[in-house]
């Protein structure tokens, strides 16, 4: 697999660095103590506050926020996973959530189906006498990985990494069959350049995409990281699967209808 050594490195220079990060527990309750005050608990009076560590040392908050309607009350952990999306992206690596006592409260069932998400199994959550890990407050718990072994992994649409995010629309996906354990199997990779003149110094792979059992796969995993995705059959013809015209040298487009 192209590039595939330095994908491993990567992923170990991130695991590295997420060990190593420093939880300054006193300083997320203090900030989820603080967020707790802006609060909008007209229905409750029960205001929650939640701060959160992301792995590149960023700091989210959230606050719940009630409605008349009062089923559609925001909790604190929404607000703070919103937050997470709109400053960057990134995984929680440990969360204080407090009530109006400064206490740390335990997430709700919901909410934690949310931190499990955009945090996972390691993720911290402040309790006492002592941190618990989202492994523990949602056990056997359920996620992309349970509709992946199903549907063949082409469900999951937002798993651009977060060190990636910012190319996300940049860069064209290939897409081809790969032989793995004697099964031909779909993969691709995703890379920057667009093939455009004059980016030629933009050249390198993003990222490598995982096995697929289907064409369709494989291209859902591209078109959620470039509009430009080019299917390379096994003779090495090439096909378009990305988004409006195909660009010239691609003869012909790729229908989910034609290929499995
Ligand atoms: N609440 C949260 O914000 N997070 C939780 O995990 C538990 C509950 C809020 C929702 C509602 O506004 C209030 O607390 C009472 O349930």
């Amino acid at each position: 697999m192209r590039n595939a050594l330095g994908l491993v490195m990567a992923v170990f220079r991130r695991w590295g660095r997420i060990c190593r990060m420093e939880i300054d527990w006193v300083a997320l309750r203090a900030a989820a103590i603080e967020t707790m005050r802006l609060a909008y608990t007209p229905v409750s009076d029960f205001p929650v506050g939640v701060a959160g560590l992301v792995d590149d040392g960023r700091m989210v908050v959230g606050c719940n926020v009630e409605n008349a309607s009062m089923g559609m009350t925001l909790c604190a952990e929404c607000g703070m996973v919103s937050s997470l999306h709109a400053t960057g992206g990134g995984r929680l690596v440990a969360i204080s959530c407090v009530d109006a006592t400064g206490a740390p409260l335990m997430p709700c069932g919901r909410c934690r189906q949310l931190l499990w998400e955009h945090g996972g199994p390691e993720c911290l959550v402040e309790a006492l006498p002592r941190p618990l890990k989202m492994s523990e407050l949602l056990p056997h718990g359920f996620g992309w990985e349970d509709i992946d072994r199903v549907t063949g992994g082409g469900a999951k649409t937002a798993d651009v990494p977060p060190e990636l995010a910012r190319w996300r629309g940049r860069g064209t996906v290939f897409v081809h069959p790969d032989i793995s354990g004697g099964e031909t199997i779909w993969t691709g990779y995703w890379e920057r350049s667009s093939g455009e003149p004059g980016t030629e110094e933009t050249k390198g792979v993003l990222e490598e995409g995982p096995n697929f059992p289907t064409t369709a796969a494989a291209v859902a995993w591209g078109l959620v990281r470039s509009p430009r995705v080019v299917v390379v059959d096994a003779e090495g013809g090439l096909s378009w699967a990305g988004e409006g015209e195909a660009p010239e040298g691609i003869p012909q487009r790729w229908t989910k209808e034609d290929r499995a």
